[in-house]
C-alpha cells in the first residue's frame, strides 16, 4: 500500500495543520475546489482546512441524499454558521434514490447506488456549474486500508482502486488526512477549534443509512432505520461507545399486535467499543437498557415486530451491515 499512516505518537498537530493547508494552497493555486461536508469529523477537518487555505475559493455543500439522519442538514449547517463558514445544501434525493432502486446486493448498493451518484452525477454538476478543479475529501486511513484489502469498497476510495478521477469525472481529488486514523483525527478537529459535538461525534459512514439498510433502500425503509437510528442514539449516547447504530433486516417475521398477526419488520441494534474500528467488540449494555430500546423501537416505529441485539465481534462482523 502506497499511502504510510501517520501515527497518533508520531503526529504533532500544529504541524499537521500548517502542512496540509499549504499544501491545498499550493496544489489548488488561485483556483477553486469544493467539497461535501456531511458533518461527521472527516469532512469536518477537510472542511476547515481547506477554509484555511482557500478561503472563499473552496465551496462546501451539504449532500441532501435522503439517507442522512434527522435533521442533520439544518444542525450540521448551523454549525458551520457560527465559524463563519457558509454551506450550500444541494437536494440530491431523486439521484441517489433512482440509482439505488431495485438494488440489493451490498457491493453493487455501494459502488452504483452511491459512489458513482456522488462523484459523476452530484459533484460532476458542481464542478461544471462552479468551475472549480479539485475536490478535497475526508478520506483516512482506515478507508484505504479496508478497501485495498478486500473488506470493504468504502465509498470515497478512488485512487488505490485504479480510479483516474480527472478522466473519469474531470476533476483531481485531494485527501488531506488520508494518512490518518480516526483518534489522530479527532485530535486535528480539536486542536482547528471545532466544537466537542465534531471532534467527538461517533463515526457515520459516507453512504449513510444505505449502509444500514439490508435488500432495497426505498425512501420508506430508510425512514424505518432513521427512527431506529434516532432511538438508539438518544438511548446510548451516554455509554462512551465507539459506535452505535441501527440495522434494517430484509427478512420478514411473524409477529402479534393488539391480538392480531402482524407480520413485520425486524431491527438489529448494534454497539461497539473499538479504538479504531478495524477491530470491534459488542458492548455490554445493561438488559434493562436493551429492553427499553426495543419498547421504544417497536412502539414508534410502525411496523418493526423484532428488535435484537449484535453480539458478535468484528471480525468476522463488521461494523455496519452493508
Ligand atoms: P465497517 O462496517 O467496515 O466500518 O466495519 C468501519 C468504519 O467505517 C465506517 N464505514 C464507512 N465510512 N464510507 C465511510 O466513510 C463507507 O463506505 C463506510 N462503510 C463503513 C463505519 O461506520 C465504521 O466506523
Amino acid at each position: 500500500m502506497s499511502v504510510k499512516e501517520i501515527t497518533m505518537d508520531a503526529l504533532n498537530v500544529d504541524e499537521f495543520i500548517a502542512s496540509q493547508v499549504a499544501e491545498i494552497s499550493s496544489v489548488v493555486g488561485e483556483g477553486l475546489a469544493v467539497n461535501a461536508l456531511s458533518g461527521g469529523v472527516d469532512s469536518s477537518v477537510v472542511t476547515m482546512l481547506g477554509h484555511k487555505a482557500l478561503g472563499d475559493r473552496l465551496k462546501t455543500y451539504f449532500i441532501q441524499n435522503g439517507l442522512m439522519r434527522e435533521g442533520e442538514a439544518e444542525q450540521v449547517v448551523g454549525w458551520f454558521a457560527g465559524l463563519g463558514v457558509d454551506i450550500g445544501v444541494i437536494d440530491a434525493r431523486d439521484k441517489f434514490f433512482g440509482a439505488l432502486k431495485g438494488l440489493t446486493d451490498p457491493e453493487e448498493k455501494r459502488e452504483r447506488g452511491i459512489t458513482q451518484v456522488f462523484y459523476k452525477d452530484v459533484f460532476g454538476d458542481l464542478v461544471k456549474q462552479t468551475g472549480a478543479k479539485f475536490l478535497l475529501q475526508g478520506t483516512n486511513f482506515t478507508d484505504v486500508e479496508e478497501t485495498v484489502a478486500g473488506v470493504k469498497r468504502q465509498h470515497n476510495i478512488l485512487e488505490q482502486l485504479g480510479i483516474d478521477t480527472q478522466e473519469e469525472y474531470g476533476y483531481r481529488v485531494l485527501e488531506p488526512i488520508i494518512r490518518l486514523r480516526k483518534p489522530a483525527i479527532r485530535a486535528v478537529a480539536r486542536a482547528l477549534g471545532l466544537r466537542k459535538e465534531i471532534y467527538a461525534r461517533p463515526p457515520f459512514p459516507g453512504p449513510a443509512l444505505c449502509a444500514r439498510v439490508v435488500g432495497e433502500v426505498t425512501p420508506e425503509r430508510v425512514e424505518t432505520v432513521r427512527m431506529a437510528t434516532r432511538i438508539v442514539e438518544d438511548e446510548l449516547s451516554e455509554t462512551g461507545a465507539f459506535q452505535y447504530l441501527a440495522i434494517l433486516h430484509d427478512d420478514m417475521v411473524t409477529g402479534v399486535r393488539d391480538g392480531r398477526r402482524d407480520y413485520g419488520q425486524q431491527i438489529e441494534v448494534r454497539c461497539w467499543d473499538s479504538t479504531d474500528a478495524v477491530a470491534a467488540s459488542p458492548t455490554n449494555l445493561r438488559f434493562a437498557t436493551l429492553r427499553k430500546l426495543a419498547d421504544r423501537i417497536t412502539e414508534e416505529g410502525p411496523g418493526v415486530v423484532s428488535v435484537t441485539y449484535n453480539i458478535a465481534a468484528k471480525p468476522p462482523s463488521t461494523i455496519e451491515a452493508v
